[in-house]
């Protein structure tokens, strides 16, 4: 995953992890613990959490189900009686990751012969029973719809027994588990609105990773957004593989529940809560979705859509279901009903067959849709998809490097440009807390996702909004003063 601002570096060696929903690069292998764990436990848990937000959303149910068997968490791998990793397949560089932490973890429990290890997510699922074979330190493989059984698995394992469960469900949404907020920041915040994916994009492992999209309980949603709402927060993100096929049955009337209608319902827990969404398909994104965002200031004007490959035929062959021209007419919406609205994107270059020509395409998507910003690959081919069965991996790996440094270079212009055109704007930020570089200053997002530092003043804390004027850029972030 490359972001606006990319360095050499980041293209000869592609990111040790996947995204599915874009979630900062900062974050990747985060180690997640709870500021004030219970005293009650007498157990610890360390946990570490690769790939998409997704995943970072699941390792909080986890967490949730280890605290609700008497383990509370820790930074401290040393001192864990417990380590999960909860892992991502989506590039092969993500899987070699995982083995090398692995091997880090190995050096603990050398120290600690009762230590057990545990593995999570889509590694988990794709590699199953394998995974005990492979790596012998590994005692635990759970699949990400089998986390209630966690607590079952580790007191097996602490008997001894190693143990496997990747059974995927076509109903588990984890709907009533309450997530642990682990390493929040107490003001944004996560809700997984729906699992797996039905799309069979063929380069893609998700659908065999996450198995059969489904729908979590509207009912069940709002009333996160709400208890997250009364906890301080100010933003909620809704995550699914597919938002916009998102679709839910109310149990009495038997109405359906669109996408659109559960922003509505999310949107209306309080005008001070950010609703954010991700990740928006073109085929399925809807009009009705659009004027949803128009019509909430506090529904952000910010939409991921991912479009690929800007070639009609390699997104045939990426078993897309939608064409260039498909695409363009979605992008237009976007900017007709929201105006100001920011749009992101997800890219793959050298997939199976692409020509030079095709890639050209590619290269002027991303100029004439005015990305933001995007999450640029090249393909990494895996195992079982249906590209891996179908297609040859005929593109040399510097051809691949080459195009992808050729399509983050015009990102980088295009996002540049954009910052430009924000100059002396005024927008609204939640502010989340310090910028990177300095105590002295804070970072936060406006309305279209892009990050803005600008000096502390005071009375402004921490998840309050303020009014901040741009007054100077890079192609990465906006910087500026907060106005009163
Ligand atoms: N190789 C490279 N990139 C991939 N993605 C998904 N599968 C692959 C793959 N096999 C990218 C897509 C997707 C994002 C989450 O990861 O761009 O949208
Ligand atoms: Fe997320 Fe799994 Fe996809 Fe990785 S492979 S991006 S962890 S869903």
């Amino acid at each position: 995953m490359y972001n606006n601002n990319p360095t050499i570096e980041d293209i000869r060696d592609e990111l040790k992890t996947g995204h599915n929903t874009p979630l900062s690069e900062d974050r990747q292998g985060e180690v997640l613990s709870l500021e004030n764990p219970s005293e009650a436990a007498t157990k610890k848990f360390y946990i570490e959490s690769y790939g998409c937000a997704m995943n970072f959303s699941d390792t909080e149910i986890v967490a949730s189900v280890m605290a609700s068997s008497g383990y509370a968490s820790t930074r401290i791998m040393e001192e864990s009686d417990l380590i999960l990793i909860n892992t991502c397949s989506i590039r092969e560089k993500a899987e070699k990751n995982v083995r090398q932490r692995l091997s880090v973890f190995n050096k603990v429990k050398k120290h600690k012969p009762g230590l057990v290890i545990g593995v999570l997510g889509c590694m988990a699922e794709r590699l199953k029973s394998k995974f005990l074979d492979e790596e012998k330190i590994v005692d635990i493989v759970v699949g990400p719809d089998a986390y209630r059984d966690l607590p079952g698995l580790v007191a097996g394992a602490e008997e001894g027994n190693k143990g496997v469960n990747v059974l995927l469900s076509r109903e588990e949404t984890y709907a009533d588990i309450s997530p642990l907020r682990l390493g929040s920041n107490g003001i944004t915040a996560f809700i997984s609105i729906m699992r797996g994916c039905d799309n069979m994009c063929s380069f893609c492992v998700v659908p065999f990773t996450r198995g059969r999209e489904r729908s979590r309980s509207a009912f069940t949603i709002v009333a996160e957004a709400q208890d997250l709402f009364d906890k301080g927060y100010k933003e909620v993100m809704l995550l699914g593989q597919n938002v916009d096929s998102y679709k839910w049955q109310h149990p009495e009337n038997e109405e359906n529940v669109s996408f659109a209608e559960l922003l509505a319902l999310v949107a209306d827990v309080h005008p001070d809560l950010r609703v954010r969404f991700s990740t928006s398909h073109p085929k399925d994104m809807t009009d009705d979705v659009l004027h949803t965002v128009a019509k909430y200031e506090n529904i952000c004007n910010y939409i991921h859509l991912p479009v690929q490959s800007g070639s009609s035929r390699v997104l045939q062959l990426m078993n897309r279901t939608y064409d260039k021209e498909w695409y363009k007419e979605r992008v237009e919406s976007i900017y007709r009903i929201i105006p100001d609205c920011a749009i992101s994107s997800d890219i793959i270059t050298g997939f199976c067959t692409e020509t030079e020509e095709e890639h050209q395409e590619t290269i002027e998507m991303v100029t004439w849709a005015k990305y933001t910003m995007s999450y640029m690959f090249y393909y990494s081919e895996r195992p079982g998809t249906l590209a891996a069965r179908k297609y040859e991996d005929d593109i040399p790996l510097e051809v691949k490097k080459r195009r992808l440094a050729e399509i983050v270079d015009v990102q980088q212009e295009e996002s540049l440009k954009s910052n430009q055109r924000d100059l002396g704007k005024t927008f609204k930020v939640l502010i989340e807390g310090n910028s990177k570089k300095s105590e002295l200053q804070f970072k936060g997002r406006n309305d279209q996702n892009k990050v803005i530092v600008f000096p502390k003043l005071d009375g402004f804390e921490p998840g309050d909004y303020c009014h901040v004027h741009v007054d100077e850029i890079t192609s990465a972030t906006l910087k500026g003063n907060i106005v009163k």
